[in-house]
């Protein structure tokens, strides 16, 4: 019996379990590398270049694009990382199952529990942005939804506290009925969502899989449009001079409020790019696992990446960055009347953002349940987790599970923090999956699989890592001169830290490479997905640790003793 924390899965035992029906898999292999693209993109385009992006604009301006492109790539390389460790092992399970093979078991634990982050808890940011267009899309059909009845119950609670201008909210507070002295606020489009969702995934990926499809060609087509429209209007009507606007100082910038404000967009931004790794969870259900999922995941990034730039780019071309404070439906105001004014696109967004988000949701409540089912093979959840369905095929207590995991919080939460909360832990994730790929022992090249080029480290991590220090710190923002000023707000000090522990492991990791001749892509993914970190708040890493305690409380409790590991 193996007492280690750091037990570990062999590659060839995981692969064993994966075909073996015994083991509670025995999923329909229904899906095509065009289905998996098409999963990675309905995971990808929805909440955040419908909604989040307004915020993300507002903070850094145009220079967010900077952002997308910085962030971009950290998902490309993390993608290869992700596809390296696909190929090695096409079960389900994600980096979860990834950080079995490569860390030990406290690992994958860990992993496994800030993916509920980013699988559940992201889907409940979806679904409060979902109810905010299909409200705006009812209002536009002239139904009224009671704000009590669509809007969460912290968020107008905190609107109220922070003595809010936003009518919408007031009402929401002031006309809500009182059931023993309790307001009875809550979003009920955002409920009702997540219960038909969980329905369909309940009965099963086939039929999901055709409603996905369908859903991501009508995405796909509102998004080009918007682009084409958006565009052409922007050069039309001249506004470029949007993309160099004057900050409150009067300074004209494409980063008006400095590289800090770019920086402070980092968790909507992010939140915008999750979804690619999902299709690795779909391993079971792929026909060609070895093959098809690295290419679906990275089809999917880059097709989602170039929507990003030129969607950032209509968007702060249409509209001064300014106007977008607390604007949750960016893609159609930027066709309000007082901006582009293209009535029919409004409607059109609103419609379109709806499926978009509604097929975000479909593809994190499928992955949820295939990430426990794994968990609880290994004997890190209980047994019941593994349950398939006799008819539907599909982990039936664990789609369960997840719809009231999404489902419970959507009664107390609020957007700003389950967008916050996702993208550090996601983060954290990609950053151990990267971690993994680097200490993985180099694999032979094999015909028909995917492989992840050898490129060497020694001399160009270091020279890229000094390059990077000149230019983000001493060109775009001037900052590295504040980075030991300690007499600045809490936002600053907690980047400033950030910034001094980053540049260190750049330095460790700097002379590591050098030494130990490391493979150059998941070095990269391991230091840009590190980077975006420092980007996030002293109160986010608070929450976060907070989460991973429990976690570790809960994985001490029963995973260490039930695990398989500890009974071989
Ligand atoms: N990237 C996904 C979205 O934007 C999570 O909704």
């Amino acid at each position: 019996m193996s007492n280690s924390l750091f037990r570990r899965k062999t590659i060839d035992n995981i692969i064993a379990e994966g075909s073996d029906d015994s083991h509670g898999a025995g999923l329909k292999r229904v899906l095509n590398v065009k289905d998996l693209t098409f999963f990675g993109i309905a995971a990808i385009l929805g909440a955040g270049s419908f909604s989040s992006l307004g915020g993300a604009v507002f903070s850094g301006g145009p220079g967010v694009i900077v952002l997308f492109i910085i962030t971009g790539i950290a998902c490309a390389f993390t993608a290869f990382c992700y596809s390296d460790f696909a190929s090695r092992i096409p079960v389900a399970g994600s980096a979860y199952t990834y950080a079995y093979a490569s860390f030990g078991e406290i690992f994958a634990w860990i992993i496994g529990w800030a993916l509920i982050m980013e699988y559940s808890i992201g889907n409940i940011y979806v679904s409060y942005s979902w109810s905010d267009y299909f409200t705006s899309f009812l209002e536009r059909m002239h139904i009224n939804v009671p704000a009590y009845l669509c809007t969460s119950y912290m968020e107008a609670k905190h609107a109220i506290q922070a003595n809010t201008n936003s009518l919408e909210l007031r009402s929401a507070w002031n006309d809500a009925p009182v059931v023993a002295g309790v307001r009875c606020i809550l979003d009920l489009p955002a409920l009702i969502i997540n219960v038909l969702i969980t329905y369909l995934v309940y009965k099963g990926v086939k039929e999901s899989r055709n409603f996905s499809n369908l859903m991501v060609l009508l995405k796909l087509g509102v998004v080009f449009l918007i682009i084409i429209v958006g565009g052409y209007l922007v050069l039309h009507n001249h506004l470029t001079d949007n993309w160099l606007p004057a900050n409150t100082e009067g300074v004209k910038s494409f980063m008006p409020n400095g590289f800090k404000g770019v920086m402070a967009a980092v968790a909507g931004v992010f939140f915008a790019y999750i979804g690619f790794d999902a299709v690795s969870v779909l391993a079971e259900e792929s026909n060609n696992p070895q093959k098809d999922l690295p290419r679906g995941m990275i089809y999917s990034l880059v097709i989602c990446t170039v929507i990003y730039i030129l969607l950032t780019l209509v968007l702060t071309g249409a509209v001064n960055y300014q106007h977008f404070e607390n604007i949750g439906d960016p893609l159609a105001f930027i066709f309000e009347k007082q901006n582009l004014n293209v009535g029919w696109m409004q409607l059109l967004v609103a419609v379109c953002a709806v499926v978009a988000m509604t097929s975000v949701l479909l593809v994190f409540q499928m992955g949820q349940p295939r990430i426990w089912m794994s968990m609880s093979r290994d004997g890190l959840l209980p047994k019941v987790f593994q349950k398939i369905h006799p008819t539907f095929k599909t982990p039936s207590f664990s789609t369960i599970v997840t719809g009231l995991v999404v489902g419970v919080p959507i009664l107390f939460t609020d957007k700003t923090f389950v967008l916050d909360f996702t993208s550090i832990a996601t983060l954290f994730a990609f950053v151990l999956v990267c971690g993994g790929v680097l200490f993985l022992p180099r694999k032979v090249k094999e015909p028909g699989k995917f492989h992840l080029p050898f490129i060497s480290s020694k001399f160009i991590f270091p020279l890229i890592v000094l390059i990077s220090m000149i230019i983000i710190q001493l060109k775009v923002d001037n900052y590295f001169s504040n980075i030991f000023e300690f007499e600045v707000d809490e936002a600053t000090l907690t980047y400033n830290i950030s910034a001094i522990v980053f540049w260190a492991v750049c330095l460790l990791l700097s002379i590591g490479a050098y030494i130990k001749n490391w493979s150059l892509i998941p070095l990269m993914g391991l230091i840009t997905c590190l980077y975006l970190l420092t980007g996030m708040t002293a109160m986010n890493w608070a929450w976060f640790g907070a989460w991973l305690l429990i976690g570790l409380i809960v994985y001490f409790m029963y995973g260490n003793k039930k695990s398989k590991l500890a009974k071989n």
